[in-house]
């Protein structure tokens, strides 16, 4: 009964949904003094409990802003519970967090300091590190008139605005250039739509605007890694919903899921039809929609 109920809500979304996918912007304004301040607390490792971890060690910039691991290494070399998602176009998504338990960048950014498996801080000595740094006591100061744990977050945040990735090839093929992506990747995106992925992949993130269970057809095996909403709201029809990860630089990402369990694209794929959708997809299927997953790919300017 319950799985007829989930068809019908994808069916009706995908009726709706053949357009919803939308290219992002090709910059958005930020605060650039602000942003190259939280740029340097992003990669600073004296702000950890042993000195040995920043932002960007389970978010490395130059890897699309993750760390390739099934779970993070935090301070003292404990392990996390979940995948590090990335955090390119986090600002796109509706709120942060594998369960949403943040509501925006600014709230996220105050969790990873004082989690004693990644950098292991309290907001006392997480000030004092700050206030160590003569420059970062000015910074602060002169931008935000005062040195706390809020503005050390909004830096962050603001930071974080520049990270996104503009000019995918399937972004251009949206704003209309009949080339930038392959034959194939516009099959993919074809069976994409017709199989319904588009019913929770969609928005600007191809992903990060909604919540749904992992496991709607079969059920999911592993639930030691995090029980999704449950874990914030203790609703047991929120066993196992987790925010719906963007797709944007996805074929750069492994491994995949909120356990980090799925090494490969394909793999991963195949498991969603499996899980999400009740279905099994040929293997032609499951590479034109590798390839256009891979056309998600965009590009980072650093120059920000
Ligand atoms: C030890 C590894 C580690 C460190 C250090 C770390 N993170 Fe994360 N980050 C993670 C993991 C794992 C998650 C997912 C946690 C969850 O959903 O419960 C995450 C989630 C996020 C998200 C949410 C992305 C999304 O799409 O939901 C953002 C943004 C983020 N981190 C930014 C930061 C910032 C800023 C810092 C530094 C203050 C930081 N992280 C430090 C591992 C890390
Ligand atoms: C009913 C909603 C739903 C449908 C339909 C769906 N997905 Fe997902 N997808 C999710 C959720 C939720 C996750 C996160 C699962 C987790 O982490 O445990 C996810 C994860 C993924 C990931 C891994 C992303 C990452 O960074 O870990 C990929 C890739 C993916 N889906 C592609 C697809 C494709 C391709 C289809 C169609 C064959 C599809 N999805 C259909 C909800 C859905």
């Amino acid at each position: 009964m319950k799985n007829y109920f989930v068809s019908i809500v994808i069916l009706i979304n995908f009726l709706f949904a053949q357009d919803i996918i939308n290219p992002i912007p090709t910059s958005i304004a930020y605060d650039k003094a602000k942003a190259k301040l939280g740029k340097k607390i992003f990669m600073d490792t004296s702000l950890s409990k042993d000195g040995t971890i920043s932002c960007n060690s389970c978010h490395d910039l130059k890897n699309f802003g993750v760390d390739h691991k099934e779970v993070s290494t935090g301070v003292e070399n404990k392990l996390g519970r979940v995948n590090s998602p990335s955090v390119f176009n986090s600002v796109f998504n509706f709120v942060q967090f594998w369960d949403g338990r943040a509501k925006d960048l600014v709230e996220q950014a105050k969790g990873p300091f004082f989690n004693p498996v990644e950098m292991g801080l309290t907001p006392e000595i997480l000030i004092e590190k700050v206030s160590a740094n003569k420059d970062y006591v000015k910074e602060f100061d002169e931008l935000f008139g005062e040195l706390s744990v809020d503005t050390i977050a909004l830096a962050l945040a603001e930071f974080e605005k520049t990270l996104i990735t503009p000019h995918s090839p399937f972004d251009k093929w949206l704003r209309g250039d009949e080339n930038a992506i392959s034959v194939q990747a516009k099959r993919g995106f074809e069976s994409f739509k017709a199989n319904g992925c588009i019913s929770c992949h969609q928005g600007q993130n191809i992903g990060g605007n909604m919540y749904q269970k992992i496991g709607i057809f079969e059920v999911y095996p592993n639930e030691e890694s995090s029980l999704g909403r449950f874990e914030q709201t203790k609703k047991q029809e929120d066993r196992l919903v987790f925010k719906v990860p963007s797709l944007r630089n996805v074929a750069k990402t492994p491994p995949y899921y909120h356990d980090g369990s799925i090494p490969s694209l394909d793999a991963c794929i195949q498991f969603m039809a499996y899980y999400q959708l009740g279905k099994f997809l040929e293997k032609d299927v499951v590479e034109d929609i590798v390839a256009f997953l891979e056309s998600l790919t965009g590009e980072y300017n650093e120059a920000n």
